[in-house]
């Protein structure tokens, strides 16, 4: 979502005739884009900032702070010791233009004024802004903005403000607009994505509207609730071609206990239930998930609780994070941050072992088989190789041969080896 933020404001910045530079060492204005979700976000955008210091008392430069770290923490930000002149949450970007040719003009005039917009809006979607995308594969497409679940550990509630849908028609429109620009991969953005409600559209509705696109081949979803999977969106990922057959469902603990404190609305049963749902319709639907661990109180039970759901379901990939407490949280206020670092490091690495060692499992099961993959582009480690994608997101990697390849192309590869985060293989002989 910060990428996508951060083409909408190149978007705006561009049309008010700003022009753009990747060196910071020239550039006039140095705007960063912030996380807030965890506090090693927050370190990061720390160390830019101290890495400007030295820039900014060589000459005139503008440094500002934008989205959720700007909204979160606007007072830190903004103290006169600070170097930031401009600081802008997420629903302030229109006001980007004006607030930084304001600072250029306060520092020619030796002034230490500082712009400030951090108001969040109950309406900004900036539906009628097209982002600046990079040329490519894949355009993002946010559909709604903001969260209004109020999960105890999660601060985007409060940086992104009210949950709101954009229309549909400007959705398609972007939609066309992308598949009209050679992209073949629509990924569709929320902080709460199968919440999208707009009039008598619902989330299922819209996916399978931009899925039905001519020219899109796939379309993804991030990052949804597991609070809002209607039957109509679970066939709609099961039965249309052009959805890909993945879901991330953060499950963020497998104990009751922890889910009730951390205000999820379901129980472990009700999320099992759910994943039965799913691999009733397909059973090849690649599973992915998120998961806390050490949030406040969490005993090694239920932590153990945990581990069993991940066994049970048995993910294709999961994200682990060692519980950070945020500014102005419901837990951040009522619950203890008791969980000692060693014990929260010591269960993040047994998550990560299991979930390592059921992804290497599921990629052996692959060894052999033949997949679709889209190809995107040259591979990481070597332009010799060829990187691209399975349907359910699973990276895959082969030598380039003679035959010309473009990416954008779908490809039939036969896996012959692999690793827990990597298919390998060659293309079928034609
Ligand atoms: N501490 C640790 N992880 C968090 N997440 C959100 N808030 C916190 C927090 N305070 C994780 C959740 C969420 C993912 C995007 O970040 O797992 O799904
Ligand atoms: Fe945060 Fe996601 Fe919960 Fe919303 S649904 S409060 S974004 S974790």
């Amino acid at each position: 979502m910060n990428e996508y933020d951060t083409e909408l404001v190149r978007s705006l910045l561009k049309s008010s005739g700003f022009t753009f530079t990747t060196d910071k060492e020239t550039a006039d204005v140095v705007l960063l884009n912030t996380c807030a979700i965890r506090e090693n976000a927050h370190t990061k955008v720390y160390g830019h900032l101290a890495r400007l210091h030295p820039l900014k008392r060589q000459r005139n430069l503008v440094v500002g702070v934008l989205g959720c770290m700007a909204q979160n923490l606007k007072q830190d930000l903004i103290e006169a010791k600070s170097i930031v002149d401009v600081l802008v949450g997420p629903d302030g970007y229109r006001r980007l233009p004006e607030l930084i040719t304001h600072a250029i003009e306060s520092q020619e005039q030796s002034l230490a004024r500082k712009e400030v917009a951090v108001d969040l809006s109950e309406y900004e979607t900036y539906d009628d802004i097209l982002p600046d995308r990079p040329d490519g594969l894949n355009g993002w497409i946010a559909v709604m903005r903001g969260c209004d679940n109020f999960c105890t550990f999660c601060v985007v509630p409060y940086t992104r403000g009210r949950e709101r849908s954009r229309d549909p028609e400007g959705i398609l429109r972007e939609a066309e607009h992308l598949a009209a620009h050679g992209y073949k991969q629509i990924t569709l953005l929320g902080q709460n994505v199968n919440s999208y409600r707009a009039e008598n559209w619902d989330f299922a509705r819209l996916i399978t509207a931009v899925a039905d696109v001519p020219g899109i081949e796939r379309v993804r979803f991030t990052s949804p609730h597991p609070k809002d999977f209607p039957p109509t969106l679970l066939d709609a990922v099961a039965d249309h071609p052009k959805i890909c057959k993945h879901i991330h469902l953060p499950l963020q603990s497998g104990n009751d206990r922890i889910l009730t404190m951390m205000d999820r609305t379901y129980t472990r049963n009700e999320y099992l239930q759910l994943v039965d749902d799913i691999r009733r319709r397909r059973s090849d639907i690649v599973l992915t998930t998120d998961i806390i661990c050490g949030f406040c109180t969490e005993t090694e039970d239920e932590f153990l609780d945990t581990v069993r759901v991940v066994d049970e379901v048995g993910y294709h990939m999961g994200y682990v994070f060692k519980y950070s407490p945020r500014k102005n949280t419901i837990a951040g206020r009522k619950y203890p941050d008791d969980i000692p670092d060693e014990v929260k490091t010591d269960r993040l690495n047994r998550l990560v072992d299991r979930l390592k060692a059921i992804s290497l499992q599921h990629n052996l099961d692959t060894v052999g088989q033949t997949v679709p993959v889209l190809v995107e582009g040259d591979a990481k480690k070597s332009s010799a190789q060829w990187m691209g994608k399975t349907d359910g997101g699973i990276t895959v990697v082969w030598e380039k041969d003679a035959a010309p390849l473009q990416p954008g192309t779908l490809v039939p590869i036969t896996v012959t080896r692999v690793t827990a985060t990597t298919l390998f293989g060659h293309p079928v002989a034609p």
